[in-house]
């Protein structure tokens, strides 16, 4: 492959495609992969790049997995594809279905399937509105979600997603929607003399009680916020669960980036004992290799589901339970369970957070240094002691992310944050050369502070 022949492929490829946060001029500085090895990427021209964003968090097990790349095959020869409609099912959506039962928290066992996060955002506000319904509630529809935190860009999906850099150019957005501030640690404002946790918590009880409760369904929320790896302080959940169960307001967790392993746990809420009504889940099911996602609901739904007599559930998909996707999933499941990878997660992601504070965290423009397992942020400012953010139009932030790629390393950001997703099979010697390059772009973007 020869030099350059990226750029060309780039201008030949905005000729016919829009992509995802289309921007043209991101775009034309990207770049075209044509292979992925282990957790390393391989671009058009032929140079190599460690991943350390594994894909959008999604290629957990890395890009050279056999074992799921001979399921999928398998499962196209046999069946390529069948109707998930009631009335048809498969052989490897019910295996994955009994497989989640037990691996998912133990009050969810039925799972409904999709195909990716936003779909799975749809469902689960959906199936919470369905639910109070069923009840005789029908007043019950907000959905409460968190600053910050990201469901999504479908229609309902955008609107519970709590980064407005995502409203304008959609609105109006779809009534029944609120926010409430993000727990996170570094920024949350604790009113003097409370707990943290229960003070961050307590935002929902206010928001419910300004709403009303006979007006909430469901509050949904990512047990470690992807955008900016902000970790709960510890017993926020265990208060959110007292309140939702107080108001009568369903708890669903998204862990969509959470979920298989990434925090060193199966689950993420497992981290704190608590156990939620509704769950969504995607990327890390098939470690990105085919798109599949879901939910799963709580024996207390399921069971409104099965008295709901002749009303059917008016929800659906082509592609929910796709026998070639679930057949993906059991082998990426078999993988995670086999290579111990949730515990590595653990292990590995106590070190390379430990790593990351030591190479970053004196300097005097890295504010934050956080995460949880294989989940972890770097968040740049201007000014420690006040944490002030950098003028937006200086772009720090991507600009650590440029130099961190001419080092060979690809990975994402928001802002002046600088997000970390190594996949849970990368090895120390890669998670250490990743905190290296890190700590090289951030010392040579903010040169001249360095410590
Ligand atoms: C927590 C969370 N929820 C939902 C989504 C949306 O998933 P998708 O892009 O598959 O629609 C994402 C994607 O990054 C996510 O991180």
């Amino acid at each position: 492959m020869g030099k350059n022949l990226n750029a060309e492929l780039l201008a030949r490829d905005h000729r016919h495609l829009v992509h995802s946060l289309h921007s043209e001029k991101t775009h034309l500085d990207g770049k075209v992969w044509v292979k992925g090895e282990g957790c390393e990427l391989i671009d058009a021209d032929g140079q190599r790049f460690i991943d350390a964003m594994s894909g959008l968090w999604n290629v957990t097990l890395g890009y050279s997995q056999p074992t799921l790349v001979a399921a999928a095959a398998a499962q196209m020869g046999t069946l390529a594809y069948a109707s998930g409609y009631a009335g048809s099912s498969n052989l490897q959506a019910m295996a994955l279905g009994e497989r989640l039962a037990g691996l998912t928290y133990p009050n969810i066992n039925r799972f409904f399937f999709t195909s990716g996060g936003g779909e799975s955002t749809d469902s689960v506000i959906k199936t919470a509105r369905y639910y109070w319904k069923a009840l005789g509630q029908p007043g019950k529809i907000k959905t409460i979600s968190q600053l910050g935190g990201y469901h999504g860009t479908t229609l309902a999906a955008m609107c519970a997603t709590g980064l407005p850099a995502y409203w304008p150019s959609f609105e109006p957005r779809m009534p029944g929607f609120v926010h409430i501030p993000n727990y996170d640690p570094y920024r949350y404002a604790v009113p003097p003399g409370q707990d943290p946790a229960t003070a961050a918590a307590n935002e929902l009880e206010r928001a419910i009680l300004a709403e009303g409760p006979d007006t909430v369904a469901l509050f949904l929320v990512e047990p470690v916020c992807g955008g900016g790896a902000y970790v709960p302080p510890s017993g926020y959940f265990k208060r959110v669960r007292e309140i939702c169960d107080k108001y009568q307001v369903l708890l669903a967790a998204d862990e969509t980036i959470t979920g298989f392993g990434r925090t060193g746990r199966m689950f993420a809420l497992d981290h704190w004992g608590v156990q939620p009504d509704l769950m969504q889940f995607a990327k890390g099911i098939t470690s990105g290799y085919v798109p599949l996602g879901g939910i799963g609901l709580s024996d207390q739904i399921a069971d409104v589901f099965d008295r709901a007599g002749s009303d059917p559930w008016m929800h659906c998909y082509t592609y929910s339970g796709h026998p070639v996707t679930c057949a993906v999933a059991l082998a990426a499941i078999d993988v995670i369970e086999q290579e111990q990878l949730v515990q590595a997660a653990e292990v590995n992601g106590e070190r390379f957070l430990a790593d990351l504070r030591a190479a970053l965290g004196q300097h005097v423009h890295v504010g934050d240094v956080r995460g949880l397992g294989l989940m972890a942020a770097v968040e740049l400012v201007e000014d420690k002691a006040s944490k002030s953010s950098f003028a937006a139009s200086r772009k720090i932030g991507p600009a650590v992310i440029a130099e961190a790629r001419r080092r060979g390393l690809v990975t994402r950001g928001r802002g002046d944050t600088i997000y970390l997703g190594p996949a849970l099979v990368m090895q120390e010697p890669m998670l250490k050369r990743v905190v290296e390059i890190i700590a090289e772009s951030v010392h040579s973007v903010l040169a001249t502070s360095r410590h």
